[in-house]
This record gives structure tokens, sequence and C-alpha cells, in this order.
């Protein structure tokens, strides 16, 4: 398997594994579509939260990917994770695929780099969705998971991405949905998150830090705790009508981080199913499945035109 970048300047760094192959920089031929606080902050937010252990890791992972099979990933296929972050679900997918280059523009590609260093089969960059440093049909597999919404122009991110991968390869996605399918009370919710998080994510880092931590204690907690409770007294029914339901299999140390990713950032779109179907298929992608279950919502589609 060849792995080359088309792209220029490349600067071989050396990380703490010696892994990071390349700084990419903006290309001439493509419109900037990044907003450099995001990066900044996730830069921050992912140097304090790496040390994910196998198991915490795997829980969410079994949940993002159920809906991939055999034909979309297997031990040969060239795979890209873009916007990897710490490289978690990189790491969750090593051993089920050839190769996958995992790149981030923010300092978490240095986190990656701790974390997926020492692996043989993966290569990081650091490089954003309008600078990808590989030739067009290059992957057979392409994720981006809880990315494309802290970018300006989702669609236009999606479509770069969506050409990076060979015509008949397949793109997988996570996005944050508009509650379009629960009540009024989750919407009412919704809004004040989002007020909160308009002020939250204006913090210094440091400060940033501790109200998220009093958020994941005060805010999501006594939900966890009531669902947990439920789900014990075998009323699993309503433990799973709660309000972040899905943190109620997850430990205290992904319930802190996902406080800080989600009221951390400045920049958060929605989509319903819908505007996401629309995308993917603006993007080239058919053959689209958009689970039914968390997180929601989550969905892959293969590559046409
Ligand atoms: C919520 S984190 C998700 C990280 C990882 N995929 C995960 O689920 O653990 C969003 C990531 O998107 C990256 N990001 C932000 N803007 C980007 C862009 N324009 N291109 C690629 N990645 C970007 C951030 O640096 C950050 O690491």
């Amino acid at each position: 398997m060849r792995h080359n970048y088309n792209q220029n300047p490349i600067q071989v760094v050396d990380a703490v594994n010696g892994k990071i192959a390349c700084f990419a920089t903006q290309s001439d031929n493509n419109e900037a579509n990044i907003d450099a606080g995001v990066v900044a902050s996730f830069g921050e937010e992912w140097s304090k939260f790496h040390n994910f252990s196998k198991a915490e890791i795997d829980n969410i992972g079994d949940m993002y990917f159920d809906i991939l099979n055999e034909k979309m990933i297997n031990k040969n296929t060239y795979a890209i994770d873009i916007g990897c972050g710490t490289g978690r679900w990189s790491k969750y997918l090593l051993d089920k695929v050839g190769f996958i280059e995992a790149i981030d523009p923010s300092k978490a590609i240095f986190a990656a780099d701790r974390l997926l260093g020492k692996s043989e089969n993966v290569r990081l960059s650091m490089a954003s969705t309008d600078n990808l440093p590989f030739a067009d049909e290059t992957f057979d597999f392409g994720m981006s998971i809880g990315v494309l919404h802290h970018i300006p122009n989702t669609q236009k991110a999606m479509t770069d991405s969506v050409k990076k991968i060979k015509i008949g390869g397949y793109f997988y996605t996570y996005l944050y949905y508009s509650l379009e399918n629960k009540g009024i009370f989750f919407k009412f919710l919704l809004s004040l998150a989002t007020a909160l998080r308009f002020v939250v994510s204006r913090l210094p880092a440091a400060i940033k830090k501790v109200v998220c931590d009093i958020i994941a204690v005060l805010i999501y907690m006594p939900f966890v705790l009531v669902g947990r409770f439920l789900s014990a007294m075998g009323l699993k029914k309503f433990a799973e009508a709660l309000p972040l339901s899905v943190y109620q299999s997850q430990t205290f140390f992904i319930i802190r981080n996902d406080a800080l990713d989600r009221f951390g950032t400045t920049l958060e779109q929605r989509f319903s199913r819908t505007e996401i179907r629309a995308m993917m298929q603006n993007a080239g992608l058919e053959e689209i499945v958009i689970a039914d279950t968390l997180p929601y919502w989550h969905a892959v589609g293969k590559r046409v035109k």
C-alpha cells in the first residue's frame, strides 16, 4: 500500500513518537473553512482529556460503529480519520483496517501521537478539511466524528472530505442532532444549554475547565444517577427517556470530558436526519444509513460520484 502526500509543504517533525508526518498549510485553490478559536479550544481540551481506557473507547466505539460492516472496513482498508482529536476512534479501528491517516488541525495531534504513535499502521498529520494533504479518491473509508458541526461551512467540509474517498468507498460521520425526534422539554433544555454555552465557551481555558467540571457534577450527574436508579429498578424505558441518557453507561471521566466538549466550544451546529441525508447526497454519497440508535445522528454512505 502506498501512502503519498500530494501537497506541500511537508514538514517532518520530531514529535513524541515521531509519527506526525506533516503540517499542511492552506492550499491556494481551497477557501479557508475553519474556526481558529474552536480549534484552539479543542487543542486545550484534548491536552487535558486523553487518558481513555480501552473499556471507555470500546464502550462508546461499539455505539458509534454499529452501522459498519465488512464491506465498508476490513484488513485491506486504507482509512482517514478527519478531526481525530486524541485519535481514540482511530485506536478503536486500528486492528480492523489496513492503515489509518489521522488528521487534526489542533495541538490534539500531539495527544493522538501519544495514544497511537507506537502503532505501525497509523500516521498523523496536522491538517484540516480545507487542506487535506492527500490526492482526491485516495481512501477506501473516511470518518469524521463530532467534527463537521464545529466547522463554519459543514456542507463544504463534508464535500471536501468525501472527495478524498474513492468512488465505491464509504464515508462515516457523526453530527449533533437538532432534537427533531424529541419533545418540547428537551428543546427547552437545549435552549438553556445553548445560552449557558455562549457564556462558558468564552471564558479563559482554566476557568472554563473548572466550570465544565461543575456542570458535569450539577447538571449531567443528577440525570445520570436518576437514570441508573430507574434502570436498577427495572424501569429501563423511563431511564432511556431522560435527558443525557447516553451517559448512564459512561464513566465520570467521559462525562467531564463531554461537558467540556459541549460547553467549551463557541461554534456548534445541529442538523436533522433529513438535513444530514441531503448534505451526504450533495457530497456524492448514496446508500445512506442513518442509525436509529444513540448517539444521534451517526451515518454512513457510499461514494457514487
Ligand atoms: C469534538 S472533537 C472530536 C474529536 C474526535 N473525532 C473524537 O470524537 O474524539 C472535534 C475535533 O475537530 C477538529 N476540527 C475543528 N475544525 C476542524 C477542521 N476544519 N478540519 C478538521 N478538524 C477540525 C478539532 O480540532 C477537534 O479535535
